[in-house]
């Protein structure tokens, strides 16, 4: 089945991923539309050797669309994510907007794309961080059983957006130049710095982000009890996040056997050498699709464990990729189009 498709926020970072994997064949491709803010309405995108009209979200009409790709921002998902499944789109959706909906789906498709059944016409992808981390844990935890997840995440500049790389930038040339580094999107200058602040400071102390690592990886593994505990920091690199986890297992693991189970996991490729210096670093990372893990060594701070360190494109199986490969299962699926019953946008489910 050939699919009419639209991205919302075709200008951004994740945006111009989307299409990039697009152009390349992701997925049968019969239309496509482009939508971003007023701003750049009016402006055309690249695609295919010719251009495609970037169009003004506040008037999209997507009827007749069938998969619908959201990196706008939660708010913008909120606005037009019912609207678009009312249409009879699936929308997939890379905000943090409908996350935590019991209704929606949020799917790693390597680790539960059993969720996507019975959609009611959104999908989220889970955060770029949590998905980076929960390539490598979720085949240890088929394995051995998750019982705790530590991690400290290294995240990229560019997973605060087009503009964020662009400051970060900016700040490097200015204070190599001997001037003052301003920052506007980052709460501080990032450049030769690192910030352990990102998204809204919660009442408890935790930030945003710690809090998705926490809940979301809850609900991709099936283990709403699972004890995570997060720390989210901001590092001077253009793309590609890290994460340390530190994992403690019902079942003892050895490292041989976590890195045997890791080399066999779709998805993920291990480089673990450190005698060789191969370990997982953002350059390796960027423009990858699998997440790379190494570092691996049995852990027993808090009983039987392994800690291993994961690098991963979070712009690709953070954002964009996960997002195509939600379209490809659904496809693969015949979820396409979208299962009769209940809609977002229409009935009961409405007023997200
Ligand atoms: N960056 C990442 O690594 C990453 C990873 C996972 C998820 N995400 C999520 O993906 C979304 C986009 O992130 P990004 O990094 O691509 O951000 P970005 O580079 O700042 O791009 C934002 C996009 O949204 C559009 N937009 C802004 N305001 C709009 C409005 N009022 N109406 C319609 N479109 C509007 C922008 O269009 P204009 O050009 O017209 O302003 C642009 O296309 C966010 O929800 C983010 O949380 C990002």
């Amino acid at each position: 089945m050939d699919l009419n498709v639209a991205v919302l926020g075709a200008t951004g970072a994740v945006g111009m991923e989307l299409l990039s994997l697009l152009e390349g064949g992701a997925l049968p491709v019969a239309g496509l539309r482009c939508f971003a803010s007023e701003r750049s309405a009016g402006t055309s995108v690249p695609f295919r050797g010719g251009t495609v009209p970037v169009e003004n979200a506040e008037r999209a009409d997507f009827a007749g669309i069938d998969v619908a790709f959201f990196s706008a921002g939660a708010e913008r998902s909120r606005r037009y994510g019912p609207r678009a499944a009312a249409a009879g789109a699936v929308v997939i959706d890379n905000s943090s907007a409908f996350r935590m909906d019991p209704d929606v789906p949020l799917v790693v498709p390597e680790i539960n794309a059993e969720a996507l059944a019975g959609h009611r016409g959104i999908v989220a992808n889970p955060n770029c961080t949590t998905i980076v981390a929960l390539m490598a844990v979720a085949p240890l935890h088929r394995e051995a059983g998750a019982r705790s997840l530590r991690v400290a995440s290294y995240q990229a500049a560019s997973g605060a957006g087009a503009r964020a790389m662009a400051e970060l930038k900016e700040q490097t040339s200015a204070i190599l130049a001997g001037r003052p580094a301003k920052a506007a999107v980052f709460p501080s200058p990032l450049a030769f710095n690192v910030i352990p602040h990102i998204g809204h400071f919660l009442p408890d102390g935790s930030t945003e982000e710690e809090r998705k690592l926490r809940d979301e990886s809850r609900k991709i593994l099936s283990l709403p009890g699972l004890s995570v505990s997060a720390i989210c920091v901001r590092v001077p690199v253009l793309r590609s996040h890290c994460v340390a986890c530190w994992l403690g297992t019902e079942r003892p693991l050895s490292a041989a056997r976590a890195r045997e189970v890791l080399a066999a996991a779709e998805g993920v490729k291990v480089v673990d050498d450190p005698g060789a210096l191969a370990y997982p670093m953002p350059v390796l990372a960027t423009g990858e699709g699998p997440v790379i893990v190494g570092r691996i060594r049995v852990d027993e701070a808090d009983g039987a464990g392994v800690s291993f360190f994961v690098a991963g494109d979070q712009l690709l199986k953070g954002a964009a990729l996960n997002a195509v490969q939600i379209a490809e299962a659904l496809l693969a699926r015949g979820l396409f189009p979208r299962p009769a019953g209940p809609e977002h946008g229409r009935g009961s489910s409405g007023g997200h």
